[in-house]
């Protein structure tokens, strides 16, 4: 998969992107990630991107011109078909159903703007997809691009050490995870239960299920509404 991500601050990315397991996927030539600065796409000598907003009111809006002129350079940077994400507070709540989608795609392109809003023409003239991470404004979409890359590029094949964990996670069945416990079997007079020492393997698993039910119904009882992505 190829990600480019469309940005001013190509920066933020860094650390991120080169720890872990995002690390491991692009040294194993899973994903490729390509940063390109919207800056350098600006008309002017001062880098210009942003302005004020006609009408009046408070801070600077995105101008139109230098995320275009972007865009159209990142399209020709590759010939394979992409799908394009616009990062706003606006858009459809990323969740684990949207990143299982996403992994199936073979080129992404993100664009991170900045919080307090990008010129209309942005939304309405790119051919876009709107992704919001939560309901709570960000500085920009730069956050908002890794935790889709985060949440998407484990669900690559091949991408974790061990394929079951992605299948295991919180939310892959509509449920969130099961308790799981490790060494000690005893800590601080908490034991684990007796269930998952059996070695009873169909018992296990109805047990994790049943607890997986049990803990969704208490703490997100949304997850399991029919009506919830409608
Ligand atoms: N940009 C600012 N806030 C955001 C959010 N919540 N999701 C996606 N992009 C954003």
């Amino acid at each position: 998969m190829r990600i480019d991500i469309l940005t001013l601050f190509p920066e933020v990315f860094a650390s991120h992107l080169n720890c872990s397991i995002i690390k491991r996927a692009q040294d194993e030539g899973l994903i490729q990630i390509v940063m390109t600065d919207i800056r350098d796409f600006a008309a002017d000598s001062y880098r210009k991107v942003d302005d004020k907003p006609y009408g009046g009111g408070p801070g600077m809006v995105m101008m139109p011109g230098p995320v275009f002129d972007c865009f159209e350079h990142v399209l020709k940077l590759s010939q394979e078909k992409a799908r394009t994400i616009l990062l706003t507070p606006q858009g459809k709540t990323f969740n684990q159903a949207k990143a299982l989608e996403l992994s199936a795609e073979k080129r992404l392109i993100l664009i991170a703007g900045k919080y307090e809003g990008f010129d209309e023409r942005i939304r309405t003239g790119l051919d876009t997809e709107q992704i919001s991470i939560g309901d709570y404004i960000l500085n920009g979409g730069e956050l908002a691009a890794m935790v889709i890359i985060d949440a998407t590029v484990r669900l690559l094949s091949g991408a974790l050490g061990d394929e079951d964990s992605a299948r295991d996670d919180s939310f892959s069945d509509g449920l969130l995870e099961y308790p799981q416990y490790t060494r000690p079997e005893v800590f601080r007079g908490m034991k684990v239960p007796d269930i998952l020492l059996s070695g009873n393997h169909k018992k296990i698993a109805e047990w994790r299920k049943q607890q997986s039910i049990e803990r969704t119904k208490k703490n997100r009882p949304d997850l399991l509404d029919p009506e919830k992505d409608k």
